[in-house]
């Protein structure tokens, strides 16, 4: 496997010199090795690389993302966005979540993906139309800006350099592409760059981006304006509008990511849940779901009971989920759905041994009127980190690729409710709150995690749409279990959203007998008849300073350490 493996496997020995430096050096109140978890081993390379050339986490979060958007054109890219969730080493840490999610287009409106009075959900799901505004390269210039030690020409050297070289493609590529081929078939860009003569790439043969390096370096070059402004944009507008959808140059030019305040929650024994706010529901089901287990035995439960306490608490929080959409245009109620009192109560209506039927349950109280994706974690030698899930949605996005880019866009738009009466790829039920507006951020599952405690830093998170949630929740209850971190990556999986009213699983997820128990007490089971999911994780000991990673083994990701004394 070519050019790129050994040149991997050479970065990976040369890091491996430096592991023989003693962790000895670090005060424990610094981690003893800095860490990177990502689903790709040469994103892990291009963190590990700006992490050994002085950079901190932000630093290096910045070149994995930018590498993730290289070698995984199925899970992010420039024509995505993303959440960003940075811990600033100090006393206190301080806690800084970067919204890098897409915006509606200004020209977008609520009846926009109507044909002759119905949704047509093609619309948003394949080609320009379906695309928000990109937020991941205004992202990677604001983290460096902000948080970083190195300049964004310095933080995007790896990804260049892989766009430039050459990808070897993957059995985890050729998965995700074997789904999209008919929509990555329809537009000839993206035939062109990411198949072969419209034919699934060989696995191992070399995929080069060329155009993509060169948007990578107007950026690299000229910030944020190199991408949103200039040569880039007025491609982008020009590419998008011939082929039907609605971009204008102003949509891109006043595009900024927000900086928001962090979904912060107390757990039991000193912990505390730091997540995604808003325009994620993330973070919220996750607070929801820990904080109704937190009234429930499920710890001493045994597999099945704690299943059933674990799906009954995912069914409540996926139904208020209803209730969430884009902070800066709607009201949240967060601090309702967070109230020990109203988790309280949901807790007290789960029954201990039978299912509770979605249709039973009442809606959501009415506080207000009215596989594909990635994730990495990253930790400097002074405890800085970042927790990001960056995303293009479905994977390879919308399937369309603007000419002379080398961009793949999103098809983000579907995460609206694009049919407030129905529901969305995710089969998640729209509302009238994430309703689609001009310049809006969609809902999003993403929810990049951290659980820390004085003697302890945990950071979480996974692709995977509306799974995202109940796989982060499972790996936090592992993590709360006291199991090592590659049992929070490799548990088997499954989840409940409220409707459709059924436990999807993993099939390796229960025994027939578990099984059988889970429908007695009234579940209807779905075997969704592969693995999914691609967590990475880390968890710093703060006693010791050790730091212990790991990616999932469902994909092909890397996570190692690299004993820093680079501070
Ligand atoms: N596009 C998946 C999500 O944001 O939830």
């Amino acid at each position: 496997m070519s050019l790129l493996n050994s040149r991997t496997r050479a970065s990976l020995l040369g890091f491996c010199s430096l592991l023989l430096l003693s962790s000895a050096l670090h005060a424990a109140e610094h981690p003893a090795q800095a860490s990177v978890a990502s689903a790709h081993p040469s994103a892990t390379v291009a963190g590990l690389e700006t992490l050994a050339d002085g950079g901190n986490a932000f630093d290096a979060a910045v070149a994995i993302a930018a590498a993730l958007a290289v070698v995984e054109p199925y899970g992010s890219g420039l024509g995505g966005g993303g959440f960003f969730l940075l811990r600033k080493a100090g006393s206190p840490p301080t806690y800084h979540f970067i919204d890098a999610r897409e915006r509606a287009p200004l020209a977008a409106h609520a009846r926009m993906y109507e044909r002759n009075g119905k949704v047509d959900p093609q619309l948003s799901l394949n080609g320009p139309l379906a695309a928000g505004i990109p937020g991941l390269p205004a992202a990677l210039a604001d983290i460096t800006s902000r948080y970083g030690r190195k300049t964004l020409a310095n933080n995007l050297v790896p990804a260049i350099r892989l766009a430039t070289d050459g990808v070897s493609i993957d059995r985890i590529y050729i998965d995700r592409a074997s789904w999209r081929l008919d929509a990555m078939r329809d537009d000839r860009e993206t035939a062109r760059i990411f198949l072969d003569q419209g034919n699934l790439p060989e696995e191992y043969s070399l995929m080069r981006q060329p155009q993509l390096a060169n948007t990578l370096e107007k950026l690299a070059r000229y910030g944020r304006i190199g991408f949103y402004e200039g040569e880039t944009a007025q491609k982008l507008v020009e590419g998008v509008r011939a082929a039907g959808g609605v971009w204008s140059l102003e949509d891109l030019a006043s595009y900024r990511t927000v900086e928001r305040q962090a979904l912060r929650y107390p757990l039991s024994d000193g912990r505390e849940l730091i997540s995604a706010p808003p325009p994620s529901a993330g973070g919220v089901a996750l607070a929801q779901s820990l904080g109704m287990l937190q009234q429930l035995p499920w710890q001493k439960a045994e597999p099945v009971q704690r299943a059933h306490y674990v799906v009954e608490v995912l069914r409540r929080a996926y139904r208020d989920r209803g209730l969430l959409g884009d902070p800066d245009r709607v009201a949240n109620p967060v601090n309702q759905l967070l109230a020990p009192d109203y988790l309280k109560r949901l807790a007290a209506g789960i029954d201990p041994q039978r299912a509770t039927p979605s249709s039973s349950l009442p809606p959501a109280p009415a506080w207000r009127e009215g596989d594909h994706t990635t994730h990495f974690v990253v930790m400097d030698a002074d405890g800085n980190a970042v927790a990001a899930t960056l995303s293009v949605n479905l994977p390879f996005g919308a399937a369309f690729t603007v000419p002379g880019t080398g961009v793949l866009l999103n098809d983000e738009m579907d995460d609206f409710a694009t049919d407030v009466s129905g529901a969305n790829a995710y089969q998640l039920a729209g509302s009238q709150a994430n309703a689609v507006a001009a310049g809006k951020r969609p809902l999003s599952s993403m929810s990049p995690s951290f659980i820390e405690s004085p003697t302890e830093l945990a950071a979480f998170g996974t692709p995977g749409g509306s799974r995202i949630p109940s796989m982060v929740l499972l790996a936090m209850l592992d993590y709360l279990d006291g199991k090592p971190v590659q049992r929070w990556v490799s548990s088997p999986r499954y989840h409940h959203q409220f409707l459709p009213d059924v436990i999807e699983h993993e099939p390796r997820a229960f025994t027939a007998a578990e099984m059988a128990d889970l429908q007695r007490r009234g579940y209807t089971l779905k075997d969704v008849g592969r693995a999914y999911g691609n967590q990475q994780v880390l968890l710093w000991n703060k006693k010791s300073g050790e730091v212990q990673s790991a990616s999932d083994p469902r994909g092909i990701g890397l996570a190692t350490e690299l004993a820093a004394p680079l501070r």
